[in-house]
């Protein structure tokens, strides 16, 4: 029976997406139906993101504007769940008490029961321990080529401007047995690309097993038939070993891409963030991955403005940035967040500076990222299909397995389908291509960058 509809807004990370994936699939089994509008919709629910404080702003700005429209249909539900509601609890309702339901991180599966008892009145539960991994959850996936998998949920490490342990808890690992079997069901339904979720990929299985299981994972779903393409994230550059880069290189499936969150480049700001490694060994374990996969795309997270960043140290990290040459790089102003160690820290730094140093690194960044894509000017790639680009529905949209995003003219190839495209033109941000013809799935796995540079090509050094 229908009890008319849903509406979700997630905030924040892939995690978040995942978990907003299973509190539809929960809504779908009670017998709501999706719709893409809060607008006439029985519940609405916010999973929202708390890394960084504009994420809270914006959920405070959402709710105003949800409590209109609930002012207009009064038998609207509101739910709010997720990172901001486990951090503020109680908070949310004396902030917004028109809110219906706040859920935390740990109890997702409680969403029906809660929503259920808010018929009598407004009704809260934040648990302290996951009661449930999400993913044994039901799911009601936004792609039907592309999924989310979890394999760990929270994180054991204490950066020290990081929230996430907080709202997340200790990291729990999945059986490597409940991941395939879960990847193999989602292949048989017709996903060509897993991307594997974990706070830090890299230390998954050591609380299961002792050691880490991460390569043994990838070995294993390497196994799985027709499945094309593996991404994951996030590795954490003090856990990540040979061994993974050894799966990454010899699993037929696992893209040429790690995303390597570096934070910053001087060792006095590492130490200050507790990242447990040092410049050094982070552009060792950079060299490992590049004398394995040569053409692999490197991508990072940086931070700019920690407390008592110097301009020296500031000058570090772009440094660092010109040394590794990544393909990308998410650059982000601190933002102080309650129960973190950085926020007691001296020496937090002016606006103003923090902007001035964001828009350094970025203009450096964005040199280099048109550079490594203007190498790539030439080459043949395996693109698989997203969708009509948003622009321009003459032209389709797609990644390589490097995971660059390109244009080019459509065949009215659907989502999910494999072509072969040669790049045509660089931009920062994506590229431009055309199709080869006759050509769809044989393209190269790995890139083979034209040994002539492009004519318009300026030197891009070394990779
Ligand atoms: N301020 C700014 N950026 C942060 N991140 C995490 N916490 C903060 C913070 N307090 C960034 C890190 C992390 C990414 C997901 O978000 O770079 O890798
Ligand atoms: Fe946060 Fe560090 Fe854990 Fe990543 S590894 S989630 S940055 S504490």
């Amino acid at each position: 029976m229908s009890k008319g509809t849903y509406f979700i807004r997630t905030f924040g990370c892939q995690m978040n997406e995942h978990d907003s994936e299973r509190l539809a699939g929960m809504l779908e089994a009670e017998g709501y139906r999706k719709t893409d509008s809060a607008e006439g919709a029985s519940v609405v629910l916010f999973n929202t993101c708390c890394i960084r404080e504009n994420a809270d702003t914006r959920l405070y700005g959402n709710l105003g504007h949800a409590k209109a429209i609930k002012d207009r249909n009064p038998g609207m539900k509101i739910v709010v769940g997720g990172c901001l509601a486990q951090k503020d609890r109680s908070a949310i309702q004396e902030r917004a008490p028109y809110v219906d339901v706040v859920l935390g991180t740990h109890n997702l599966a409680s969403l029906p029961r809660l929503l259920r008892e808010s018929d009598e009145a407004p009704s809260f539960e934040i648990l302290e321990q996951t009661e449930a991994f999400p993913s044994a959850l039901p799911a009601r996936r936004n792609s039907t080529w592309h999924a989310w998998v979890s394999i760990s949920i929270g994180c054991n490490n204490s950066c020290t401007f990081c929230i996430v342990p907080a709202v997340r808890g200790k990291e729990i690992s999945r059986p490597v047995y409940d991941i395939v079997q879960e990847v193999q069901g989602l292949v048989e339904d017709g996903v060509v690309e897993v991307t594997l979720l974990g706070q830090n990929v890299n230390s998954y299985g050591r609380d299961i097993g002792g050691t880490p299981l991460f390569s043994k994972l990838l070995y294993a779903l390497d196994e799985i038939r027709e499945l094309e393409r593996i991404r994951f994230t996030s590795p954490h550059p003090k856990d990540f070993r040979s061994d993974s880069v050894d799966a990454m290189a010899n699993c037929r499936v696992v893209c040429e891409h790690i995303h390597l969150p570096v934070q910053a480049g001087s060792n006095a700001m590492l130490r200050r963030m507790k990242r447990a490694y040092t410049r050094e060994r982070y552009l060792d374990k950079i060299a490992m991955v590049r004398d394995a996969i040569p053409d692999i795309a490197i991508t990072t997270d940086i931070i700019v403005g920690f407390p008592g960043e110097t301009e020296a140290e500031f000058e570090e990290t772009l440094s660092l940035v010109e040394a590794v040459r990544y393909d990308a790089a998410y650059t982000f102003q601190y933002s102080a967040r309650p129960m973190t160690e950085a926020a007691t820290m001296d020496g937090h730094l002016p606006k103003e500076v923090v902007q001035e140093r964001y828009e350094r690194l970025a203009a450096l960044q964005d040199g280099i990222s048109y550079q490594r894509n203007e190498r790539m000017v030439g080459a043949e790639q395996e693109v698989l299909v997203e969708g009509p680009s948003k622009k321009d529905p003459a032209r389709l949209t797609g990644r390589t397995r490097m995971n660059k995003l390109v244009h080019f003219p459509t065949d009215g190839a659907e989502p999910g389908s494999l072509r072969t495209v040669r790049i045509d033109k660089a931009n920062t941000h994506h590229l431009e291509g055309s199709l080869v013809e006759g050509r769809t799935t044989d393209a190269p796995r790995s890139m083979s960058l034209p040994l002539v540079a492009s004519t318009t090509s300026a030197c891009s050094g070394c990779a």
